[in-house]
């Protein structure tokens, strides 16, 4: 059954080129953008780019007003295609959600059926929820890994941006899988987490330090990269030959600077990683985050709050005081 009405985190630009002020409101289903189907939001999350969407930085929302959250899992409550019915459970993230299409920071969305994912067998929807567009994006750096000849029992697996969403989920895959995981954080106080997780060392991000040299002592047989810019560079120069290196964030910097070197003396191959996949390759990587894939302490990666607190947990994450991945249940 459709609501009367529900609640929404709703993103405002009350002037032209003022400020963005998010705000709980009422909303009614006709208020969302459009789809054929409804979906009564079981559990959305908060991701960093939600964290800057909501405060109107990198240009991440265009119109106003629009419902952020990049991904959601729930219960389809209303269908318009054959392909789904009510009662199913789905996952969606990306193609637009809490950016161009309101999204998830809602207790109902209303999406296309092509976005929808059908729950895997495997997950339950708290897990899914909990892995969001995060745990997808760190099994698809593991799956392009892999698919590029990354296996377990050679040189470590180094994951930066440690303590973050998508990066402790990826600990947590590689670890179960066999690799050798060194985190890299920068938060003094987070190495007993990422060792719970499977981490075998924990580095400080000034382990990179050392610019101006065009190759480093070759240390990592794969890399997984939230941060980008130095860091990456860093990556880059001390991975070693036929490395597999994934960059998936921008978190430290969108710029790269660094030499083919890397590349053309040792081998190392740089894959970029965009979780906005096509509907085929998403369902392959649930299914393996359903089956090998599963992370193992997804309870201890788990931040869950109530939707009250969505505002300020979003705060902290642009300050860098979260970890793991902050999960809203709705
Ligand atoms: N390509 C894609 O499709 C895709 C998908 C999902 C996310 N992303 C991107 O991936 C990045 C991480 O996303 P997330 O959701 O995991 O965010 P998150 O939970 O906030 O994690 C980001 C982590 O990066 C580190 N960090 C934060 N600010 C930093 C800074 N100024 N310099 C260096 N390190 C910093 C922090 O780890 P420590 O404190 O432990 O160092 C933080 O926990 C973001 O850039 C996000 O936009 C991209």
């Amino acid at each position: 059954m459709a609501p009367e009405r529900f609640h929404a985190f709703r993103l405002h630009r009350d002037a032209a080129d003022g400020p963005v002020c998010g705000r709980f409101v009422e909303l009614g289903v006709d208020d969302l953008s459009p789809g054929e189907l409804l979906v009564r939001v079981a559990y959305t999350s908060i991701n960093y780019k939600d964290a800057l969407a909501a405060a109107g930085l990198n240009q991440i929302v265009r119109q106003y007003p629009r419902i952020g959250g990049i991904d959601l899992a729930g219960l389809v409550v209303q269908s318009g295609d054959p392909r789904f019915a009510p009662g199913d459970a789905v996952v969606v993230h990306g193609f637009g959600i809490g950016v161009d299409h309101d999204g998830g920071h809602a207790e109902y969305a209303r999406v296309r059926a092509d976005w929808a994912l059908p729950l895997p067998a495997g997950l339950s929807l708290e897990e899914a929820g909990t892995l969001g567009v995060a745990g997808y994006t760190a099994a698809l750096c593991v799956h392009w890994m892999e698919h590029n000849g990354l296996a377990p029992g050679g040189l470590p697996v180094v994951v930066t941006g440690a303590s973050g969403g998508v990066a402790s989920v990826a600990i947590d895959i590689l670890a179960g899988r066999g690799y050798e995981v060194v985190a890299v954080s920068g938060k003094g106080d987070a190495d007993g987490y990422l060792r719970a997780l499977g981490a075998a060392r924990v580095l400080a991000p000034d382990a990179a330090a050392g610019a101006g040299r065009a190759l480093d002592k070759a240390q990592w047989a794969g890399a997984v990269d939230a941060v980008g810019g130095e860091m990456l560079a860093w990556l880059l120069r001390s991975a070693a030959p036929e490395a597999v290196v994934t960059s998936f964030g921008n978190a430290g910097g969108a710029e790269l600077h660094t030499t083919v070197l890397p590349l053309i003396l040792r081998g190392v191959r740089l894959i970029g990683i965009n979780a906005n996949s096509p509907m085929p390759l998403r369902q392959a990587v649930w299914a393996r985050l359903a089956s090998d894939y599963k992370p193992r302490h997804l309870a201890r990666i788990a931040q869950q709050l109530p939707f009250a607190q969505l505002p300020e947990a979003m705060a902290r994450m642009r300050e860098r005081g979260t970890r793991g991945r902050m999960v809203v249940a709705l």
